[in-house]
């Protein structure tokens, strides 16, 4: 806690009440903790000022975690406990995003709850596109939802637009009884909720700024303020001159401004300041200044801010060489090449500051423009940024003056001074163009080891931001003087502008329910998520929101640093010596089994990858623990061979398990009669889980009985407690395993809880003390890794009208240093790889390769989302060589009939045929392509693709026993229902979906009677809610004989005549399970109970120049059976898909040579944000007879995006007359697009020798 040198503590308002103790300010949990970098939004809330000079009260959103507290004072902090409660009024923003299905685990609500309401406060009736960029800008991320349901719960506020704005009618055309489409697709619901029920927005509600916080702006007797900490002091000058004084004596203090670049340079860089300066508030530095020449704008004013409110004709005229002004005597510093390049003799003093920067505007005959290329279009550091500027003689095209800068491509921002030097009083033309292509490139060289990697397309990228900028100017011109200087051709005119960002639209299809069915039957209905109020309340309780337990501490991982070495020594001496420090942990304290099943706890004798658990630390504080983590001393010696790549593993032989596979017709004998035979590789690297909440555990040992309690975000409760018994050597019914919901799982839950639970466990047995270990974002994407990279190679033979005779598939995945779920992944692959397609001669085999690589695991789709990529892009590959379009060739192929799989289970393809013809139909398949062709042909730096993919997902296990599934069932006096079963909620709405079985719902009274769930650490993964259902009916058979005597009776008068009967109100359900099995040895099997369906198309529009893409429109249509809820249901298809879409595209783990995982965090590794998703989104549940379990199919669904991309760069490819075979691996990224879209400018790049030098990055699959 900080307090002022005069004894004052630090004043806040915290929720409109001033808090002035550090009691009043914990325990407010619903602010969420992510990435503790700025990076997800989960930890925003909102910040209040007054401002004394225009005494207006200015409500900004911030995230917490990089907000230092002492930059509040005098601030008022609303987080979301002071928006609304379920304790006391739930606010409209919380209970539309919770009502439109807005939530799905809930880790990321508070934070979009604070987004919006934030908007609402400075606009109560936002536009579409504010609600858009509010979630987009502020880099809200979400990992489950899709953001379609988040956008729309905004959009309710919005004054013009419902939700479906298709026509922008204010109405949705489904709802009009006129709408063309009602017609065609009868008996089909639009509404996942119900606007009538929404509380009104009324801003006189909102909590009143604090006026002691107004009387303390307002004096005039500013002090400065100087608050002492544990290590550091914080000052904050009361003047200029007052800041200019603390600069002369603290010359090495950093200035605190927004804390953005200095925040994480602390938290993850190792950096130390001991004293902090902060002019925050300082009126010198808040202030904008226009004149006729320029506008001047303070040092402390948000810039960003400023560009956007300015918003047009000045900045995009703004000089690009503008000076800025520094203090101590006030001085000029033009913003120059030298300042930019950060030569030391233009660079500020260390006791000077800046105080404002002027931007002149520009004036006739002169151009600035801006550039720049990132991974994602929102939210990203640019690939590579520019800045260039030209001015000519007037009323000509002479280039008199250029200025060229370019970001990202060296340590600093670099000039290419000497090429603009060499331009100068030249004309402005394509032979200047070319040269200056051709100069730039020799001036400013990337090396080909450079950090950051990207090399080629980051040289590619200098020109071809030069190209744009010499389309720019050449439009400006002839807006100018039409008459002197021609316009650029039409066909060039789209790579001028960027993708516009739009709001997203679309339309939701699901079954309606049956008009008989009677009104108390949930089922069919779109039923909010059971927690959803808390979710959007902070009230729904996270493993880190649970309150301290006496005596608890806290864990840090020390994690190997190599990726194959001896461990020759440990030296924990230097940790154990610092503050808060209890005890360091390692493998020899480990009781039992330290490495179980192959999976190993804490390393012994030597490391397998880098991010292996080699101790931890326990420590009162998680700071002490994770200073003392950093001082823990580790001297390995290498060991050989080091395989990091599936390459190299090949090279090695070094596998994981025997190959898995399956074969159908004779091969060899059908490539002998084919007209042609194609051979193929594809890559697809892998993908991080990014949930919400990072891997959580709370251990607590108990007194007695070497009994332990673990609380746990878990897919898999039963294999922690498995784990944790083996390590510390009890019996398992000593260890409890409790799981209340996850923020986020799908899949990283499964399997490295357990390894993370018995390395909690044994901390918690050493020391005797509560353990609490939660990761950090890095920490946790580095150790529990993610989904397997796969190689696939192919051989195809197939007839010239696409009909494919044979295939020869195989399948290597990373499954690096320990066996995990690597083996069922791999059985996955195998049997689910043919897709929808039926090849009569087929084989397929699949090998898990042991690297050494953290442990790659479960993952949403099992494999299946890898696989089915070769699958497509052979298809594909197949219909070029045959000069049909790739949906023609997938229809001849695809499943047609009642059929056997190729591992011999029968099945009926039907749902897939309507899916795929209704998804070509009502997308408009055909009609669009042709649009699509013709826009291709009209424009050369941007094409449009569109792609189609059908899908048949086997759900379920191989192996019976892991099918089956139990629930307890118990009534209790007052006629409340509890039901402990085994599933886990990850977001999914498991328990949403078993309160609506219309068995558990027969004790209808749902509303009345609050039907708590609770879990229990039995073995049991799928079918919950039909094993609920079997409780139910035996506790309502029993119930009948009373209930008939009483037709008239009240429910909780049955209980107690049940009761006073002795009639048992407690049941079990047991679901012995679906009777599958594999023989691998014959390769037949029936290994899945069921299949679902589907179809996606995607039209994307790819800019050939930069490499970037937009998504234009998604279409699903989802094989759903008859959907218990529908809302939750398309919640699953939309966040798979999104998810999916990521995976196919943005996201991209980045490793050393070494093994060493680069990407560690929101800012190096992109998932989905708002701007991404298809700016139009259908999707249709369609009814079938199948059972139903959506949640991990529609991850491959998002592959149409990538195979879009591929139609998009064929389209330009064939236009620059390329080969028309070409490989698009997966992730499509900007990159991989750039530089398959080969022309003048990937041709003219300097291309290196890949045997001279080691790259800074490489691709592991
Ligand atoms: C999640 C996230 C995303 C980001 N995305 C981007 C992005 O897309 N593109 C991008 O370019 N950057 C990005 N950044 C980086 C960051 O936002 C910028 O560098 C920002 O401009 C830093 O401003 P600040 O006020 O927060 O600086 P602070 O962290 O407060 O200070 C940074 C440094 O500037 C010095 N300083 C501050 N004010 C003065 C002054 N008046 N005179 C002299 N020195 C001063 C300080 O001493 C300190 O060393 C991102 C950062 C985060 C956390
Ligand atoms: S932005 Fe603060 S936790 Fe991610
Ligand atoms: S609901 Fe958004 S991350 Fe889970």
């Amino acid at each position: 806690w900080y307090k002022t040198q005069e004894n004052m503590l630090l004043v806040i308002s915290m929720q409109g009440g001033k808090c002035r103790n550090q009691s009043s300010l914990v325990r407010l949990t619903g602010t969420k903790y992510s990435c503790g970098g700025g990076g997800c939004g989960a930890c925003t809330v909102m910040v209040s000022r007054y401002n004394s000079t225009t005494k207006a009260i200015h409500h900004y959103p911030a995230t917490a975690c990089l907000v230092p507290i002492c930059s509040l004072y005098g601030a008022a902090v609303t987080t979301v406990e002071g928006v609304g409660s379920i304790k006391t009024r739930i606010h409209p923003v919380q209970e539309r995003l919770a009502k439109c299905h807005g939530t799905q685990c809930g880790f990321c609500s508070p934070g979009m709850v604070m987004s919006i309401y934030t908007l609402l406060r400075n606009h109560p009736e936002p536009a579409p596109e504010q609600i858009t960029k509010a979630l987009g800008v502020e880099r809200n991320l979400c990992h489950c939802t899709g953001y379609r349901p988040i956008v729309e719960s905004g959009k309710t506020f919005c004054v013009e637009s419902t939700v479906c704005e298709l026509k922008g009618s204010g109405k949705c055309c489904m709802d009009q009884e006129d709408g063309s489409l009602v017609n065609r697709w009868e008996k089909m619901c639009t509404k996942l909720y119900d606007e009538d029920e929404f509380q009104p927005l009324d801003p006189s509600q909102e909590p009143i700024f604090p006026p002691e916080l107004i009387r303390m702006a307002e004096d005039p007797n500013k002090r400065r303020l100087t608050f002492q900490g544990e290590r550091t002091t914080w000052i904050t000058p009361a003047t200029l001159n007052d800041l200019l004084e603390l600069k002369a004596n603290f010359p090495k203090a950093p200035l605190v401004m927004g804390n953005t670049e200095l925040g994480p340079s602390i938290k993850f860089k190792n950096e130390f300041h001991p004293v902090f300066i902060s002019p925050l508030g300082l009126p010198e530095l808040h202030f904008v200044n226009t004149t006729d020449d320029g506008v001047t704008i303070g040092a402390g004013y948000t810039l960003l801010k400023h560009l956007r409110t300015l918003a047009g004709a000045q900045i995009r005229n703004m000089a690009p060489a503008p000076s800025f002004h520094h203090t101590s005597h006030l001085s000029l510093i033009p913003l120059n090449g030298p300042f930019l390049e950060r030569s030391p003799e233009a660079d500020l003093k260390s006791e000077e500051i800046v105080s404002s920067v002027y931007i002149p505007y520009s004036t006739q005959w002169h151009f600035v423009f801006g550039l720049r290329m990132a991974q994602r279009q929102e939210n990203a550091f640019a690939i590579v940024n520019a800045g260039m500027s030209v001015k000519f003689e007037d009323g000509t095209n002479t280039i008199k003056k250029l200025q060229m800068f370019y970001g990202s491509v060296g340590p600093t921002t670099v000039s290419a001074s000497q090429t603009c030097k060499q331009l100068i009083g030249r004309q402005w033309d394509d032979q200047m163009l070319s040269d200056a292509c051709r100069w730039v490139l020799d001036e400013i060289y990337i090396p080909p080891a450079a950090e950051g990697g990207m090399v080629e397309y980051r040289r590619t990228l200098i020109i071809s931001l030069l190209f744009k900028f010499y389309l720019k100017v050449r439009r400006g011109l002839n807006q100018m003087d039409p008459q002197k200087f021609p316009d650029i051709p039409e066909k060039f005119m789209s790579a001028l502008e960027d993708f516009p960002i739009e709001t997203p639209q679309g339309i939701q299809m699901f079954q309606c329910v049956d008009p008989h069915q009677p009104p108390q039957d949930p089922v069919g209905h779109p039923v909010m998520h059971q927690s959803a109020i808390k979710h959007t309340t902070g009230e729904a309780v996270y493993i880190d929101d649970m309150p301290c337990i006496d005596q608890e501490l806290f864990l840090a991982p020390i994690t190997s640093t190599r990726a194959h070495a001896k461990i020759i020594s440990i030296d924990i001496s230097e940790a154990l010596a610092l503050p808060g420090v209890v005890d360091v942990i390692t493998a020899e304290d480990v009781p039992g089994d330290n490495n179980y099943q192959g999976e190993i706890f804490y390393a012994q004798n030597e490391v397998i990858c880098v991010g292996q658990i080699v101790g931890t630390v326990a420590a009162d504080t998680y700071a002490h623990a994770r200073e003392a983590a950093k001082k823990v001393k580790i001297a390995y010696e290498d060991i050989e061979p080091r395989i990091i790549t599936i390459e190299q593993a090949l090279k090695h032989n070094s596998f994981l398990f025997d190959e898995k596979k399956i074969e159908q017709g004779n091969v060899e004998q059908a490539f002998k009669y084919v007209d042609q035979i194609i051979e193929g590789e594809v890559h697809v690297e892998g993908q991080e889980h990014f949930y919400m909440e990072t891997s959580s555990i709370l251990a607590l040992p108990k007194e007695e009985d070497k009994e332990m309690v673990l609380h746990l975000g878990t897919q898999y409760p039963t294999r922690v407690q498995e784990y944790v018994a083996a390590a510390l050597n009890v019996p398992r019914n000593r260890i409890a395993c409790r799981m209340k919901r996850t923020g986020g799982a799908f899949g990283g839950k499964v399997a490295k809880p357990a390894v993370l639970g018995a390395v909690s466990a044994v901390a918690a047995n050493k020391t005797g003390r509560p353990i609490r270990f939660i990761l950090e974002r890095g920490d946790d994407m580095l150790i529990t890794a993610g989904r397997h990279p796969l190689l696939g190679k192919y051989k195809i033979g197939f007839m010239n009208n696409g009909v494919i005779k044979a295939a020869d598939v195989e399948y290597y995945v990373n499954g690096g240093c320990t066996p995990d779920e690597s083996e069922m992944v791999v059985e996955f692959i195998v049997l689910k790889s043919e897709n929808a397609y039926y090849i009569p001669n087929f084989r397929c085999r699949g090998r898990a390769c042991k690297t050494n690589l953290p442990s790659n695991t479960a993952f949403r789709g099992f494999g299946f989302p890898q696989g089915t990529v070769v699958v497509e892009a052979y298809i594909t590959a197949v219909a070029s060589q045959c000069n049909l379009p790739p949906e023609e060739v997938k229809e001849i192929n695809m499943y047609k009939r009642i059929s056997k799989t190729a591992f011999k289970q029968t099945f009926n393809p039907e749902p897939l045929r309507r899916c795929w013809k209704e998804c070509l139909e009502k997308s408009s398949f055909y009609t669009r392509k042709l649009a699509a062709e013709e826009f291709n042909k009209k424009n050369y730096w941007k094409k449009r693709g569109l792609a189609i993919v059908p899908m048949k997902f086997c759900i379920g296990i191989p192996t019976a026993y892991y099918n089956q599934a139990a629930t307890l069932v118990h009534i209790y006096l007052d006629g409340s229902v509890l039901v402990t079963h085994g599933g886990c909620e990850l977001g999914q709405g498991l328990y949403t979906k078993m309160i609506q079985v219309r068995s558990v719902s027969v004790f209808s009274n749902i509303e009345e009677y609050a039907c708590y769930i609770q879990l229990n650490n039995f073995f049991l993964r799928n079918a919950i809610t039909l094993n609920a259902q079997n409780a139910c009916q035996t506790l309502m058979a029993r119930l009948h004989p009373i209930i008939r005597k009483n037709p008239k009776g009240k429910w909780e008068d049955w209980i107690a005549k049940a009761f006073e009967k002795s009639i048992s109100l407690s049941a079990t359900g047991y679901f012995k399970g679906y009777q599958t099995n594999m023989d691998w040895e014959k390769g037949e099997g029936n290994a899945y109970p069921y299949y679902v369906y589907g179809a996606a198309c995607s039209e994307v529009e790819v800019n050939c120049l930069t490499g970037a893409h937009k998504l234009l429109r998604t279409d699903i249509f989802m094989d759903a059976a008859f959907s218990i809820n529908p809302a939750l249901d398309i919640g699953q298809v939309e966040g798979a898909f999104i998810q999916g879409m990521g995976f196919y595209t943005i996201e991209e783990l980045k490793y050393s040579p070494e093994g060493v995982l680069y990407s560690r965090s929101p800012d190096d590794y992109k998932i989905p944000t708002v701007t991404e998703i298809p700016e139009e989104f259908y999707v249709t549940l369609v009814r079938s007879q199948n059972p139903i379990g959506l949640g991990e199919a529609g991850m491959f669904l998002g592959s149409s995006v990538l195979f879009a991309i591929y139609d998009a760069v064929a389209a330009a490819r064939r236009e620059r007359g390329l080969a028309k075979t070409f490989v698009l691996s997966s992730p499509a990224t900007p990159e991989m697009i750039r530089m398959t879209c080969v022309d003048q400018f990937t041709d003219m790049i300097p291309r290196d020798d890949p045997s001279t030098f080691t790259p800074w990055s490489i691709r592991v699959s």
